[in-house]
């Protein structure tokens, strides 16, 4: 027997959506379905890509169409759904849908191999990726992502020239790290450091994004406050280790997003190098730098814990040779990388439907 469009479409009203008591039809979620003799393409696009969410996706559709027409060939494509967020900014970022900032209060708690695995983890997810290198200080994702020989093209876009990120494992990077000699000690300043991080914004075709992230220099200065008055930054995310003056730094890095005259809100708090495991003795935990410091924290301040990351020399090694340890096969740190990407994606998702879209800062001058 071959199918036919109709009663395909039909026999798929049975199946219920992730969202909610509906059916995938009635929610939109079901958005194409071609026919060919005995097999079917059905295509989807759902807001949690979660995978347990889309493996039932994909059981109960085979169930359905198992039931009313036996043995058929089905191919299911899942999309994610991309989030809503109003544009503001400059033109080239009219299509990014989400700006996060992952920021620290101190240097070296790994903030940026954070941000290198997070984003190469939502484009996991099936996002559109953009990452913005914005330690002027100390660039490092051109090394993270194994692009250092790589210089961003010009493209000319309605008679304006403009840089096109470089893409690595998904995620289109730009770096200011791009432009600069790796031998020379980067000395930016003030105007300099500022001028550079618009230009990021406003030079760059950044075209479709679901995320961009930045990786903010570490403490509590200037290039902060020029981000969110270039850009309306749709949360923060804040990388600590449980050690006391690392929380403590971390604690002034959220309290800065939380100044009334910034109001960016933070999306959560990550644990980096939460415990050491040695490779030879994979399932001993060592608190070096003491237990659940930033987990307490974040019940402190009432503010969503994302996760923890363990400190592991494959993470350091995944780093130094450009490709990020979420990226590894089936390690435990890896599986943690992708709930971190999860649980970032979730909580952005909440505070998109809870919480109006961020505006930009004004600059207010007398
Ligand atoms: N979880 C981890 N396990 C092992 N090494 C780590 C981990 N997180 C960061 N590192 C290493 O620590 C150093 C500092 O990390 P980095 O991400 O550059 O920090 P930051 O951006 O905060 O200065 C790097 O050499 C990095 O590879
Ligand atoms: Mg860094």
């Amino acid at each position: 027997m071959n199918l036919n469009k109709t009663e395909v479409a039909e026999a798929l009203k049975k199946v219920k959506s992730p969202a909610g008591n509906v059916s995938i039809t009635e929610s939109g979620e079901l958005k194409n379905i071609q026919v060919f003799g005995k097999e079917v393409d059905i295509d989807l696009e759902v807001k949690s890509p979660a995978l347990n969410i889309r493996k039932k996706l994909e059981s109960d559709i085979n169930t359905v169409l198992f039931e009313a027409f036996g043995d058929v060939k089905v191919r299911i494509n899942i999309a994610a759904k991309p989030i809503q967020q109003g544009p503001q900014g400059p033109p080239t970022m009219n299509k990014v849908k989400n700006i996060i900032a992952v920021a620290s209060g101190k240097g070296g708690v790994g903030k940026s191999t954070i941000t290198a695995n997070l984003a190469v983890g939502l484009a996991k997810l099936g996002y559109k990726v953009g990452l913005v290198d914005a330690d002027i200080y100390g660039p490092s994702m051109p090394l993270m992502f194994d692009i250092v020989h790589e210089k961003p093209k010009v493209q000319v876009i309605d008679g304006k020239q403009y840089m096109m990120p470089v893409e690595s494992y998904g995620v289109k990077v730009m770096s200011i790290g791009f432009f600069a000699d790796p031998r020379q000690p980067i000395v930016w300043r003030g105007a300099m450091a500022t001028k550079a991080l618009k230009q990021m914004f406003g030079d760059v075709w950044w075209d479709e994004l679901d995320y961009l992230l930045l990786d903010l220099p570490p403490g509590t200065g200037d290039v902060h406050l020029t981000l969110v008055q270039s850009v309306p930054v749709t949360g923060a995310v804040v990388v600590s280790t449980p050690q006391e003056v690392a929380l403590a730094d971390a604690r002034k890095g959220v309290a800065m997003f939380q100044l009334d005259s910034i109001n960016v809100p933070v999306i959560g708090l990550v644990e980096n190098m939460a415990w050491f495991t040695p490779a030879e003795l994979p399932e001993n935990k060592y608190y070096i730098f003491g237990k659940d410091g930033v987990k307490g924290l974040s019940e402190q301040l009432n503010i969503p814990f994302l996760g923890q990351i363990p400190l592991v020399q494959s993470v350091r090694e995944a780093g130094d040779v450009g490709r990020p340890a979420l990226l590894q096969d089936n390690t435990p740190v890896a599986e943690l990388f992708k709930q971190l990407a999860s649980a970032v994606n979730q909580e952005v998702e909440n505070r998109n439907t809870t919480l109006e879209p961020t505006k930009k800062v004004e600059i207010t001058t007398r």
